[in-house]
């Protein structure tokens, strides 16, 4: 028998749960010289289970955007809803990759990674297991005693990206992760991102300067206008998965996105206010 439904009832089950909503939100930073408009009505839905890029000048409010849905900065206006809660504290619903190298030094890699079970109060012995499964997973086994001085710059990405998954977050945030790295190695841990994103399906929101990434890893990527900044652009990323970090140029719609997102960014180089900070 064929089952027929209203168009509205289709719809409505087309539509994916929001594992984040930025609704109206104003952020305004005090600096030396007076108030400084970072987001002004700034609105953004992230599906869940979506790997959104957010791309946008330099100075443009990206890494604030995560602070905010970190919890750990509040919105002078407006509201911010992680998994329907409204944001209003540190998010413990969320991994944090930082643009900045936030392992202890004085620790070891396993030590690094286990942080958060600890904070959590995970039994050592269950600890033990999933800090080493972990490790493995990232593509650290045999590093599980180095301390972060021994290990390369991209090593030292993989143990946090270790630390930031260990906890199984439902959301994670990483802010330019692979900017310093040189070409091949980021290629390298956009494969491996790829694939354990693949397994997991995590809502991920992966800010970065490099539109050629933000095509290669996600289902949609926005772009951020000059301060005070909104989403000027959403393009909806119409490569298949999986995808090969490779080969995802070649893509028949690669040239398309690219042409299209570049376009969104030119015109605001050279545009953004002067950085006050
Ligand atoms: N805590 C703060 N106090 C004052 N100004 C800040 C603070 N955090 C960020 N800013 C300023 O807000 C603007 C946006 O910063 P940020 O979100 O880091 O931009 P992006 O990540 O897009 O480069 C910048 O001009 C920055 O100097
Ligand atoms: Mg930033």
């Amino acid at each position: 028998m064929k089952v027929c439904h209203a168009p509205e009832t289709v719809a409505v089950l087309e539509i994916a749960k929001p594992a984040v909503e930025f609704k109206g939100v104003r952020k305004v930073f005090q600096s030396r010289s007076g108030p400084l408009e970072v987001l002004r009505d700034f609105s953004l839905v992230v599906a869940e289970g979506e790997f959104l890029a957010v791309v946008g000048p330099s100075g443009s409010g990206k890494s604030t955007v995560l602070n905010l849905l970190a919890g750990l900065d509040m919105p002078d206006e407006g509201h911010i809803a992680c998994n329907g809660a409204p944001v209003d504290g540190v998010n413990t619903e969320i991994g944090y990759l930082t643009q900045h190298d936030s392992l202890l030094p004085w620790r070891t890699v396993e030590e690094n990674v286990a942080v958060p079970l600890e904070i959590r109060g995970v039994a050592v012995s269950e600890r033990r297991d999933r800090v080493h499964a972990m490790i493995a997973s990232v593509g650290l086994k045999g590093f599980e005693r180095h301390h972060p001085r021994q290990l390369s710059g991209g090593m030292r990405k993989r143990a946090m990206l270790a630390r930031t998954l260990i906890y199984n977050p439902s959301t994670i945030l990483m802010d330019e992760p692979f900017g310093p790295l040189d070409a091949q190695l980021k290629l390298v841990l956009q494969a491996e991102l790829m694939r354990l994103w693949s397994e997991s399906r995590k809502t991920v929101v992966f800010v970065t300067h490099d539109i050629v990434e933000a095509i290669t890893l996600a289902d949609r990527v926005v772009v951020l206008s000059p301060r005070p900044s909104r989403v000027k652009l959403g393009e909806r990323i119409a490569i298949g998965r999986p995808r090969s970090v490779h080969d995802v140029r070649f893509a028949p719609a690669f040239e398309d996105h690219y042409r299209r997102l570049w376009g969104a960014i030119e015109t605001d180089i050279g545009r953004q206010p002067h950085d006050q900070q």
